[in-house]
């Protein structure tokens, strides 16, 4: 019979590969409560409309990656491409909008029907923060960037520094829209010029042919209009205020005009952080404020700003580094080694007491004294301890430290203090 193949673009997350995972999500978490983030979780799946009407028609998501389907009550469902949208319909749907504002951390998987390659899957996972507010304020989205940056930096420790960030502004709605009309005009002079992809996207999503990664496109794109351009004085004041808090806050970022993001709900601030040891899928964390989510699913017109960060991405920068990788692996503190069978049942119980007194212990059993000794190194035990007749009577043992080889004379009765 054919093997069973997990399903394209997902991945089983094994022990080495989780414990990054956990990692990432507990240092996200960690620097989230920091700013009074607190933590929630929505479902996994939303009536499709959640999505289809906020995220926009045009995008590349509500296009072609929703994993969309009809339960057995023919309601319209999808599996969440992203958090945002479901984070907003829960504010809604509890009623919370009198508790403003509100500041939420979420991780979870996502979906999306994407070609899967490095840092690209169909079933991807995220950690994410929203912050929801009647007004818009730059206070806010400058820290909600320090606080991505903060993580980054507390997460990637030296890693941190090939990290960029780049800023933009897409105005208000209304410059928004003004910008794509002239961004139009631009493109249908170049039209043949462009890709046959970003040919069809001038219809329908105009500015994402700005980060268009073709190379023709490139160059169109590098004489178009810049949005900055159009911005309202409002907005623009708006922006400057955003720049000059993370200049207090000393944060290096980069202006980057052709900056879009790929989904339809964002205005004003918007930020990537990036890395180029990802290859072409270079984006770690995106994110950005939208002005008009919320009233798109019928709430009133309060504003939120937040990001997301692919934690399979972070975890590709993580094990490029040897050492922290190495750091991250949960290695059992003690290895309990029988001599033989006769002493088996006396590791039994001293690892019971010991686990009482929060070590963690392996007891390895199988095959002679040197299988057990080469099991010891393969499972990275922290120490190992041999236990044979000897030990029983003397009720000493030697515990071997796995680093160094050093050996330490225990009474068997202190070996929980001296694990502390
Ligand atoms: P996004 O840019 O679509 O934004 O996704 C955020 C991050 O999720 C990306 O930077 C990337 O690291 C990761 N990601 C996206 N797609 C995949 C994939 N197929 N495989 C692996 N990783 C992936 C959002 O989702 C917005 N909800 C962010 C946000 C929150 N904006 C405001 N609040």
């Amino acid at each position: 019979m054919e093997k069973i193949q997990p399903v394209r673009g997902t991945k089983d997350l094994l022990p080495l590969e989780q414990s990054i995972h956990r990692y990432i999500i507990d240092t996200a978490l960690n620097t989230a409560k920091l700013y009074n983030f607190k933590e929630v979780s929505t479902p996994i799946m939303e009536f499709s409309q959640v999505f289809k009407r906020t995220l926009g028609d045009s995008s590349d998501i509500v296009n072609k990656e929703m994993y969309t389907f009809l339960d057995r009550k023919e309601k319209e469902l999808t599996l969440r491409p992203e958090g945002t949208a479901g984070i907003v319909r829960a504010i809604l749907s509890e009623g919370l909008l009198k508790d403003l504002p509100l500041k939420y951390f979420y991780q979870g998987a996502m979906f999306r029907y994407e070609r899967p390659q490095k840092g690209r899957q169909r079933q991807f996972h995220q950690i994410g923060v929203e912050h929801i507010s009647v007004e818009k304020s730059p206070q806010a989205d400058a820290e909600i960037i320090a606080q991505a940056k903060l993580f980054l930096s507390n997460l990637l420790k030296d890693s941190a520094d090939n990290i960029i960030l780049e800023i933009n502004s897409l105005g208000s709605y209304k410059d928004r829209e003004n910008y794509i009309k002239e961004l139009k005009i631009y493109l249908e002079k170049h039209k043949n010029k462009l890709s046959d992809d970003s040919v069809n996207r001038l219809e329908t999503n105009p500015l994402r042919i700005l980060d268009s990664k073709s190379k023709q496109d490139q160059e169109v794109v590098a004489n178009v209009p810049s949005i900055t351009d159009f911005l309202s004085s409002e907005s623009k004041e708006y922006f400057n205020q955003v720049k000059n808090i993370l200049n207090s806050f000393n944060i290096k970022f980069t202006e980057n005009p052709k900056l879009v993001r790929g989904l339809d709900y964002y205005s004003h601030s918007i930020f990537e952080f990036k890395s180029d040891l990802l290859g072409s899928q270079s984006t770690l964390l995106g994110g950005g404020r939208y002005d008009r989510l919320m009233s798109l699913m019928g709430g009133p017109d309060y504003s939120g700003v937040g990001w997301a960060a692919g934690i399979e991405r972070l975890s590709l920068i993580i094990k490029e580094d040897v050492l922290l990788t190495k750091s991250i692996e949960q290695n059992i503190t003690l290895a309990l080694l029988p001599v033989s069978k006769e002493e088996e049942s006396f590791c039994l119980q001293l690892a019971q007491n010991l686990r009482k007194n929060n070590v963690s212990v392996e007891i390895i059993t199988q095959g002679n004294i040197s299988k057990k000794i080469k099991k010891a190194l393969r499972i990275k035990s922290l120490y190992n301890i041999l236990i044979g007749q000897e030990e029983i009577k003397s009720k000493t043992c030697i515990v071997k430290t796995s680093a160094n080889k050093k050996e330490d004379k225990v009474n068997i009765s202190d070996l929980s203090s001296f694990f502390k």
